[in-house]
């Protein structure tokens, strides 16, 4: 039996990314919200002679995960699980708006979307007898916190501790969960969010990190496909934070001026002159 691997949130961005990457080792079940992003992904992965299936469905509804497992268990044995699909609306606490998009939504999708996601993955393992791994995409905002993002940060604190649940609770049947945690990497989401805020953002985001560029969703795939892999089989309970340093540093950025500029950077930001 071929191995599969479940990828929520695979039509866009990081989910993308990681349902291309898992693609070229096992079958991969896409599920998504947005049936043309998922068909599009479908397509071309199917063109490369992958072999992909796309489920459309809401994540926050348990319904989506059972079906997901479902086809999963049909096209081989499911071993791996990555919950990735999520969203945010920022909004000032002290002025909160009356609208389910900006807290009920983030909740559902995020935190009980990721919660459904792990719940079907380690039955589908248990039944099975499988030693499989979950992945769940958390964020650096489970870690620290940033304006209007309390909803975000909630949830993501929810996913690193769901993920440590599963780890510990699991573990003694060879079953493996992680978190990955994502600084900014450059997504359809987060090109939304910097057209809305402009290119000062961008700038801001690439300073604070100290390696001065955003990241592109392969280099989270990467970590995702590792963590999955038998490479990573005594690796399991943790939320590994792929963020190009951001949360090592104390946020000065500025640079030894002689090497600013031998590699030709601004010593005040280390942005290229
Ligand atoms: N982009 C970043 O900088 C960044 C940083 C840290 C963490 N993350 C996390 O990475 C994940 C992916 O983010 P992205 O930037 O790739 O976003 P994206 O918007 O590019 O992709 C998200 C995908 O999830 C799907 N989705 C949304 N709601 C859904 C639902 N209810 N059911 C099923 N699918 C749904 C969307 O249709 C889309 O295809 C999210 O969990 C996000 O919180 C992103």
């Amino acid at each position: 039996m071929s191995d599969v691997a479940v990828v929520t949130g695979g039509g866009s961005g990081i989910g993308r990314a990681i349902a291309t990457k898992l693609a070229s080792e096992s079958i991969v079940i896409l599920v998504d919200i947005n049936p043309k992003s998922l068909a599009d992904v479908e397509k071309e992965l199917s063109s490369a002679g992958q072999k992909v299936f796309g489920l459309v469905g809401d994540v926050s509804l348990r319904e989506t995960h059972k079906g997901a497992r479902a086809l999963a268990e049909e096209k081989g044995t499911l071993t791996s699980w990555v919950n990735c699909a999520g969203l945010t609306h920022g909004a000032p606490l002290h002025d909160f708006p009356n609208d389910p998009t900006f807290l009920d939504e983030i909740m559902a999708i995020n935190q009980v979307g990721t919660f459904w996601g792990c719940a079907e993955a380690v039955a589908s393992f248990i039944t099975g007898k499988v030693k499989g791994s979950v992945v769940n995409i958390s964020s650096v905002h489970a870690r620290r916190a940033a304006r209007d993002h309390a909803v975000y940060e909630m949830t993501k604190g929810a996913i690193d501790a769901l993920t440590r649940n599963v780890a510990s609770t699991y573990g003694p049947y060879g079953i493996r969960a992680n978190a990955v945690a994502p600084g900014a990497v450059m997504t359809p989401a987060l090109k939304e969010f910097l057209v809305k805020h402009g290119s000062k953002h961008r700038e801001a985001l690439e300073v604070l990190t100290p390696l001065k560029r955003l990241a592109d969703p392969s280099e989270i795939a990467e970590v995702v496909s590792f963590l999955l892999s038998s490479k990573a089989s005594y690796v399991s309970g943790q939320s590994l934070a792929v963020e190009g340093g951001w949360l090592a540093s104390l946020g000065f950025g500025d640079l030894d001026p002689d090497l600013a500029k031998k590699y030709e950077l601004k010593s005040e930001n280390g942005l290229p002159l």
